[in-house]
């Protein structure tokens, strides 16, 4: 189930791409994050067609849920930074969604917390969990993008990049958790979160229409989507093996060789801290710290990295 980027792939510049032509910029920008391999990551086809049960889909979520709760605090952070009462409004609108507005009061932690007892998550199992370095990067890359890149960047970034890309990535998921026995009630989330991106990109297709018209601001926007999906993509293949370690407790490496009995298990998730300790990072980072995990950008291993397979390679 590997899915390492060979040397030849991660040679291919994603984020070098020309940005698209004035004409139907956003229409082409749509194609790209459509085809993204962020957006059709192994992972999520398998997800799709596979036999994934309950248990898997419970460590997906406990990997899974860091980045739900965390969205808000990314337009929160970008909203400060609205350079006049038009965006502030746009992006205030979205975010009293986000909150919970159509989900009878309750936001989408909330339903995700559902999610995850009906998939068998313990109560709080969800904040001592180990999580992996790549939903650290993620989040890290996120707070640093809507706090120190250009405003058009984080639109890229919190638009295109995820509500844009979020209903495409869960036309995968939600077969799969229909295929594990999961009813409607207790998928809600993933249907529920489809159907209110599904708007909430097309209010963000409205204002960067509004917003944007020059080369410069474009680039910037298409830059703020590319970081964003090769953030998601390491994201899926971190989550992928928090998936694989526990299936497989051991490596296949160690049962061929014969080793089982006396190698014990493998390291499950080699993790920075749990959503604690991810939660307080977020506070320090808005304090003024630095993000203490290396993200896409913050170093020079991480912005090799942020490449990604070329969409034409997936
Ligand atoms: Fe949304």
């Amino acid at each position: 189930m590997s899915t390492t980027i060979t040397s030849e792939q991660a040679a291919l510049p994603t984020q070098a791409e020309p940005a698209h032509a004035a004409a139907n910029w956003l229409t082409h920008l749509q194609g790209e994050v459509e085809s993204h391999p962020g957006v059709n990551h192994l992972l999520l086809a398998r997800l799709a067609t596979g036999p994934y049960t309950r248990s898997d889909y419970r460590q997906f979520g406990l990997q899974h849920f860091a980045l739900v709760g965390f969205f808000t605090t990314y337009m929160e952070q970008l909203l400060l930074r609205a350079p006049s009462s038009t965006e502030k409004l746009w992006l205030a609108k979205i975010l009293v969604a986000e909150y919970g507005e159509g989900s009878d009061g309750r936001d989408h932690s909330t339903l995700y917390g559902e999610y995850l007892r009906s998939v068998g998550a313990a109560p709080g199992e969800e904040k001592s969990t180990p999580l992996c370095a790549e939903v650290w990067a993620f989040v890290g890359e996120h707070l640093r993008i809507c706090r120190e890149e250009p405003f058009l960047v984080g639109m890229g970034a919190l638009g295109p990049g995820h509500e844009w890309a979020i209903p495409k990535m869960f036309h995968h998921i939600i077969p799969g958790l229909r295929r594990a026995g999961l009813d409607s009630s207790e998928m809600l989330y993933f249907d529920l979160h489809t159907e209110q991106d599904l708007d909430h990109a097309a209010w963000m297709t409205e204002v960067l229409q509004e917003m944007v018209s020059t080369d410069a601001q474009r680039e910037e926007v298409i830059r703020g989507a590319r970081l964003s999906l090769s953030a998601r993509y390491h994201f899926w293949n971190g989550v992928e093996r928090s998936i694989v370690a526990k299936r497989q407790p051991v490596s296949t490496e160690v049962v061929a060789r014969g080793l089982h009995a006396i190698a014990g298990k493998r390291e499950e998730v080699r993790s920075p801290g749990n959503l604690n300790d991810l939660r307080a990072a977020v506070e320090r980072f808005k304090a003024g710290a630095p993000w203490p995990v290396p993200t896409l950008s913050n170093s020079p291993k991480g912005r090799n990295a942020a490449r990604t397979p070329s969409p034409k390679q997936s």
